[in-house]
């Protein structure tokens, strides 16, 4: 099928290149001119594992262009918007970019057309849609609206569309729905050709959920904030640890091997970051507080969340007394790992509140280290874990990625001032740690000293 996409950022993009990979025909446009021309001479905006490959694949056998809005807009039977909904100061989505879209669609198209929206929208913009393509439609555009919510995590999110754990479409008329089904059928019957796995993981068909449009956007904020909500919790259960003496790795583990909890998404650390969890938990604050309904649970999860910067730098402080003129690594800037953003990164909070107490900062990320530079010029960014360690202090682990846990602790203990490290993630194997002189420091009172590796090593 002939489909567009608008908006080639995480979601366009993954959305645009996966539909190809799928089978079908498609136009991702996007307004930015230097991410389009980029994207034209077959550059790529963002760092996402495998995206890259698998657009250069599409493009190869002609089933993926890029352009503009407008020619987007006149190629697809079906237009997917996938720009960005960015937080306004009081919390609300900025829906200015959906409705550009809506107007250039209503100005721009004739014949029928099936718009879906696909990013992050509160409950009932499909309906201020459908009043606005009705009220601009200038050239007897004849449309169906429907809601497509993604659950894309950046760092998996071409495994993710491809493999899904479910679909959810919201359409008010038949034919909207047929035709997403049409779209989706490959990925339902699981019938392409994997561009990540030679053997893909065997998890049955993703489930086809259709239900109305106003379901299937409040499915997207209340998914995202039920998982924040398991977050926030698990950093609640963390901070009793460490004061009774518990350790929360393994309280985690008990709780998540009862199904009706799981075990995904209960790993305490600094607290939730990335450009979804904490705009569409304050987004759906929003949305339910303008329609009179308490959501003041929500606004706990934001404000224990909040409270994970101040509780680690605490940590930090605790350890090393004065923080002015000392010397701190951080090893981990983006907000998770597989990823370059560090958009909303708990570890650029803490580098800002440590260097605001005077301490210098040496800092390495494998990948979000450009990025980082833009929004905290005045670190010292070196070239490994090894560089950002020398002469240091306390070294400060903020993203999990894996060639951390990977480290030679031998070599370390030669580089730093002090063997100490603050783990914000529970990453590391203390074990490991300590047997090479380090004091471990992790979160909810899984913290041990050099004198108790033989212990930890004997259990
Ligand atoms: C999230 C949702 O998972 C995805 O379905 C949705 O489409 C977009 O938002 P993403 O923001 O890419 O995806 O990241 P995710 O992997 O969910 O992590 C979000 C944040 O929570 C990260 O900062 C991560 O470090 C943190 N996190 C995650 C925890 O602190 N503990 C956990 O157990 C899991």
């Amino acid at each position: 099928m002939k489909l567009s996409v608008i908006g080639a950022g995480y979601v366009g993009l993954t959305t645009a290149a996966c539909l190809a990979q799928v089978g079908h025909d498609v136009f991702c446009s996007e307004s930015d001119v230097e991410k389009l021309s980029k994207l034209q001479d077959g550059g790529m905006p963002l760092f996402e594992p495998h995206l890259e490959d698998v657009i250069k694949g599409v493009r190869k056998a002609g089933r993926l262009r890029f352009g503009s809005t407008e020619e987007a807009i006149a190629w697809g039977d079906a237009i997917f918007i996938c720009v960005g909904t960015p937080p306004l100061p009081n919390g609300d989505a900025d829906l200015c970019a959906i409705e550009g879209v809506a107007r250039a669609i209503a100005k721009g198209a004739s014949g029928y057309r099936l718009v879906i929206e696909k990013s992050t929208v509160p409950v009932q913009t499909g309906a201020q849609l459908r009043k606005h393509l009705s009220v601009h439609s200038t050239s007897g555009l004849r449309y169906d609206v429907a809601s497509n919510p993604e659950f894309l995590r950046e760092g998996t999110s071409v495994g993710d569309f491809l493999h899904p754990d479910r679909i959810v479409i919201g359409a008010d008329s038949p034919r909207a729905a047929a035709i997403l089904r049409e779209i989706y059928e490959p990925i339902i019957k699981q019938s392409f050709t994997c561009p990540i796995h030679s053997d893909c993981p065997k998890r049955g068909d993703p489930i086809f959920l259709a239900t109305d449009t106003n379901s299937a956007e409040l499915i997207k904020h209340a998914s995202n904030s039920f998982l924040a909500m398991k977050i926030s919790f698990i950093n609640m259960v963390a901070n009793l640890c460490e004061v009774v003496g518990a350790d929360v790795t393994m309280v985690a583990e008990g709780m998540g091997l009862d199904p009706r909890i799981g075990s995904s998404f209960l790993n305490p650390g600094i607290g939730f970051g990335g450009f979804c969890f904490p705009k569409d938990v304050q987004a759906f604050i929003r949305i339910a507080e303008k329609s009179g309904c308490d959501f003041s649970l929500l606004k706990e999860v934001e404000k224990i969340n909040q409270g994970r910067v101040e509780r680690f730098v605490e940590q930090v402080r605790n350890e090393l007394w004065v923080l002015r003129g000392k010397k701190i690594a951080v090893w981990g800037l983006a907000f998770k790992p597989n990823t370059d953003d560090v958009r909303f990164a708990p570890a650029l909070s803490i580098i800002r509140r440590l260097q605001a107490e005077g301490a210098h900062i040496q800092a390495y990320d494998p990948e979000a280290m450009e990025k980082a530079k833009k929004e905290i010029p005045d670190v010292t960014y070196c070239q490994d874990a090894y560089e950002a360690a020398t002469g240091t202090d306390a070294v400060l682990l903020l993203t999990e990625w894996e060639e951390f846990r990977k480290v030679d602790w031998s070599r370390l203990a030669t580089l730093v001032e002090r063997p100490l490290i603050i783990d914000g993630r529970n990453a590391l194997l203390r074990e490991d740690v300590v047997s090479n002189g380090f004091h471990y420091i992790g979160i909810g009172g899984v913290s041990a000293t050099p004198k108790e590796a033989s212990a930890l090593i004997g259990t």
